[in-house]
This record gives C-alpha cells, sequence and structure tokens, in this order.
C-alpha cells in the first residue's frame, strides 16, 4: 500500500528506550540481592563470550541518577526497565528485601521527576536461582503461586505511578533457547519439558493479568513478544506451506494464547502427534480467555525466510555469539521448515537480517489477527562502535537503522495500525546475555569492554542527538543539520 501522504505520527505517542535489570544494572549483591539463574549460569565456563557476567554490567544500579539526567536530556517520554526479582525476594519468596524495593521507587519518581514514562517490565529472564533450586522454576506450577504473589507485591507498591506494564519479556526465547537449545539456563535440550514449561509460563502470565486488574484500575498491562514475521523463500507451494509452519510453531503459538487463550490447531495436532503437547490442567483455558492484555508488546529485529525441510533435513545448530559475520549455520525444524538467507536483506556482524518493512508487516499482522493496540518495546541495531578521540561515536549505521525502522512505523500507523510508542533498545550500552560487551545497541556509549569495567563512563553517540532530535519534532527529521 502506497500513501500519497503519510499520517504524522500521534502527539502522546511514546518515543522511549528500554533494558532489562540483569544487562545494566550490576550491583549483584549489594543491598541484599539474592542470586538469579543469570548470576549462575554465567559462572559456567563456556556459556558466554569471554566469560562476561552481569555482576557489574554497566552499574546502572549505582549510577541511575546519571542515566535518567541523560533521558531527560534527550527529550525520552518513555522508558521501559525491568525489575529484579531476586532483588526484592532474594529467595523468590518469603520474606521482602525492603532495599531492593526502595531502589526501584527512586528510579521510578525519579522518571517521573523528568516527565518519563515508566514502563515496566516483571520479568526479563531472571528468575531467582532460588526457584530453580527448590523446584526447577518454570517446570513447575508452584512457580504460578509464587510469580503472582511477586507481581502482586509490584503491583500494589509501585501502581499509583506505573501505568504501563510488560509481563513476560520474550516468553518464545527464553523458554526456547533455556530448553530447546539448551544455550540459556537452565541450558537443558528436551522439547517435551520445553513445551510443559513454557505452558506453565502461559498460565503465569495469565494469573498476573487477572490479578493485576484488581489492583491497577487505571494500567495497562501485556506480554512482550520477539516476533519475527515468516516469508516464504518463494511462491512454491511447499515453501508457502513452510511458512505456514513456522509461522504457526514460531509465533501463534504464543500470541494466539496471550489474545485469545488458546493454541493454534495445526501445530496443536503436530505435538500430539509427536507426544509433546503440553499438560493442560481444568481451568487453565479459561483463565487464560478471561486474561486478555491490553496491548501486544513488540519486539522487532529481524523476518525470517523459511524453504521446505524434510524429515531427515537440519535441525538445531549454534549461534553467532561472536560477530563474525557468517558464523551461523543453516537450522530448521525437520519436517516443518528450515531458515534461509533472505536474498533481498542484508545482515549485520551477528548475521541478523536487516528488514525495516518486516516491521511494518509485523504490526500489520498483529493488528489484523489480533485487533489489539501495539506499543513497539524493542527494535535497535547490534553493532561493533568506535571510540574516537575526543569521546566521540560516528554511530551513522545505527541512525541509517532507526530511521528506516521509523518510517515503517509511520507507514503502519497510516495503514490505520493503532501504534503505542517506540522503545528502541537501548539507551545506554549493555550486557548482550551471550554475546557479551562488543555488541552494543545504546545511544549511550559505555566504557566498559570484556576485559573489564574500565570506567564505565557514559558517552553520547551521533544517535543520541539524532534521536533527541526526532522526539523534539515528533517526527522524522533531515539529518543534514546534525
Ligand atoms: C531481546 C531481549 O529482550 C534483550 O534482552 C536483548 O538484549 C535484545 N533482544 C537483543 O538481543
Amino acid at each position: 500500500m502506497e500513501h500519497k501522504q503519510l499520517k504524522s505520527f500521534p502527539n502522546n505517542f511514546l518515543w522511549g528506550s528500554a533494558s532489562a535489570a540483569y544487562q545494566i544494572e550490576g550491583a549483584h549483591d549489594q543491598d541484599g540481592k539474592g542470586p538469579s539463574v543469570w548470576d549462575v549460569y554465567t559462572k559456567i565456563p563456556g556459556t558466554t563470550f569471554k566469560e562476561t557476567n552481569g555482576d557489574v554490567a554497566v552499574d546502572h544500579y549505582n549510577r541511575y541518577k546519571e542515566d535518567v539526567a541523560l533521558m531527560a536530556e534527550q527529550g525520552l517520554k518513555a522508558y521501559r526497565f525491568s525489575i529484579a526479582w531476586s532483588r526484592l525476594f532474594p529467595d523468590g519468596r518469603g520474606e521482602a528485601n525492603e532495599a531492593g524495593f526502595q531502589f526501584y521507587d527512586d528510579l521510578i519518581d525519579e522518571l517521573i521527576k523528568h516527565n518519563i514514562e515508566p514502563v515496566v517490565t516483571v520479568y526479563h529472564w531472571d528468575v531467582p536461582q532460588a526457584l530453580m533450586d527448590a523446584y526447577g522454576a518454570w517446570e513447575s506450577r508452584e512457580i504460578i503461586e509464587d510469580f503472582n504473589n511477586y507481581c502482586t507485591a509490584i503491583f500494589k507498591r509501585y501502581g499509583d505511578r506505573v501505568k504501563y506494564w510488560v509481563t513476560l519479556n520474550e516468553q518464545n526465547i527464553f523458554i526456547g533457547l533455556g530448553y530447546r537449545s539448551g544455550i540459556h539456563p537452565p541450558g537443558v535440550k528436551d522439547l517435551k519439558r520445553m513445551y510443559q514449561a513454557n505452558h506453565i509460563a502461559n498460565v503465569a502470565n495469565a494469573k498476573a493479568i487477572e490479578t493485576f486488574r484488581g489492583i491497577v484500575k487505571d494500567g495497562k498491562i501485556g506480554p512482550s513478544f520477539a516476533y519475527s514475521p515468516v516469508y516464504p523463500f518463494d511462491s512454491k507451494a511447499e515453501n508457502v506451506i513452510a511458512a505456514e509452519n513456522a509461522e504457526e510453531m514460531n509465533s501463534h503459538w504464543w500470541m494466539d494464547i496471550y489474545a485469545w487463550g488458546h493454541y493454534p490447531q495445526v501445530i496443536w495436532n503436530y505435538l500430539e502427534d509427536e507426544g509433546l503437547a503440553p499438560k493442560v490442567e481444568a481451568g487453565d483455558f479459561e483463565l487464560m480467555q478471561r486474561a486478555k492484555p491490553d496491548f501486544m508488546g513488540l519486539n522487532y529485529y529481524q523476518t525470517t525466510t523459511v524453504k521446505a525441510n524434510p524429515l531427515d533435513g537440519v535441525g538445531e545448530t549454534t549461534m553467532n555469539t561472536t560477530g563474525k559475520k557468517g558464523s551461523s549455520k543453516e537450522s530448521g525444524n525437520p519436517g516443518l521448515f528450515k531458515n534461509v538467507q533472505n536474498p533481498y536483506s542484508e545482515t549485520t556482524d551477528w548475521d541478523w537480517t536487516i528488514d525495516p518493512e518486516g516491521l511494518r508487516i509485523a504490526l500489520r499482522r498483529i493488528a489484523n489477527r489480533y485487533q489489539l493496540p501495539i506499543l513497539i518495546t524493542e527494535n535497535g541495531l547490534g553493532a561493533f562502535d568506535t571510540l574516537e578521540e575526543g569521546d566521540i561515536v560516528n554511530d551513522d549505521y545505527r541512525i541509517d537503522f532507526l530511521e528506516t525502522h521509523a518510517t515503517a512505523i509511520q507507514r503502519a500507523i497510516s495503514d490505520g495500525v493503532d501504534v503505542l510508542g517506540y522503545c528502541t533498545w537501548s539507551f545506554t550500552d549493555l550486557l548482550s546475555w551471550l554475546n557479551g560487551y562488543q555488541k552494543r545497541y545504546g545511544f549511550v556509549y559505555v566504557n566498559r569492554d570484556e576485559d573489564g569495567p574500565k570506567d564505565l563512563r557514559r558517552i553520547k553517540k551521533k544517535s543520541f542527538y539524532w534521536y533527541k532530535e526526532v522526539i523534539k519534532a515528533n517526527a522524522l527529521i533531515d539529518r543534514s543539520s546534525l
């Protein structure tokens, strides 16, 4: 669809940016925080790039005022961050740690003081290690109650000031990488266990939303989903079927549950035949159907192109966590689909497909299928940045990336999609989970690397100034003045 003229971004559009506790806070054992699974997993040799971890990260816990001052200088309208469950409940349940609660009180107040809307993620992958030890975390239904108690505590404490809430961040990723490919904690490769843990997470998500309704009456809540729209490699029918398989298995499997409370039929049938379908208890579907989100949170980075894959075809392979372009291998799901390179798109150094118009496609597909508003909770470019003399970072490639994606959003808005806001990933540089510190996403460069925290100095990149002007104009700008 081509428009004679694009619609403007709405006046109250949330131009934002995002982060996650483990990736920025550091202070891993400060003021009574208990360990999360990531504190433990990253210490196992060979799990992360150059054995990096978030013990110090970018020390946001101790420097949050400086970081919020930078957000205010940029004019950010919204800031999405996550709460570390084990900072509030060191054992995951039971006794609360007041110092942890106080930290988020202070952060929220600091944001509000600067007119920045806090968007809080309840869970960004860091389940308390104590719950992993006690009952295997997401593999036991016991977590539903513990998660609900944690949610109740934070909804009550912060719900007066926080009106936008994200429940689970990228359930498809923490479950998929945790239990299918085994490269995130708990490092399991077992599909039966994966689908079961995923179902339990679905129930926990729904229960948290139901609880929210009774506590934060004027707030909005929804999950954040890592959606990578699927394209068939070409119009050959077998590749179109492969694309249907992938879209249903990789995306509808989660988003249908969030929006409608039921699993998609074809993949359910496939998993039943394979003996992999999750065990559902009485009342689960009813709860999931009742607990409707107010928006779909969208984390968009790339699209996926697929071809048919025979029963003895390619399966799981390794991921590029080093930044050596081209080092990831072909992967797939035998009998269903395999991922191939899109001949029309470039890739990043970590082999992620760069496809701005894919964001418009993602927005349209979600809006049409689920009739929900969408909050873009993540989108950004992971790249090597160079710190030049005089503390300068000329990240024009990041501006290109964000500008083309923001254009795609404006097109989607013009197509009629209700987009609440755009939180880029990320505000400062941060720990990129398995990829160390060299994969940078921020508007603000942090002077640290894999060898150590250095001085953790904050340096504004060129993209910082670009976004500042975009926010001010509430529109894409002429870049020549930068
Ligand atoms: C999605 C995750 O939510 C975030 O934590 C991660 O760092 C980015 N993707 C980039 O990989």
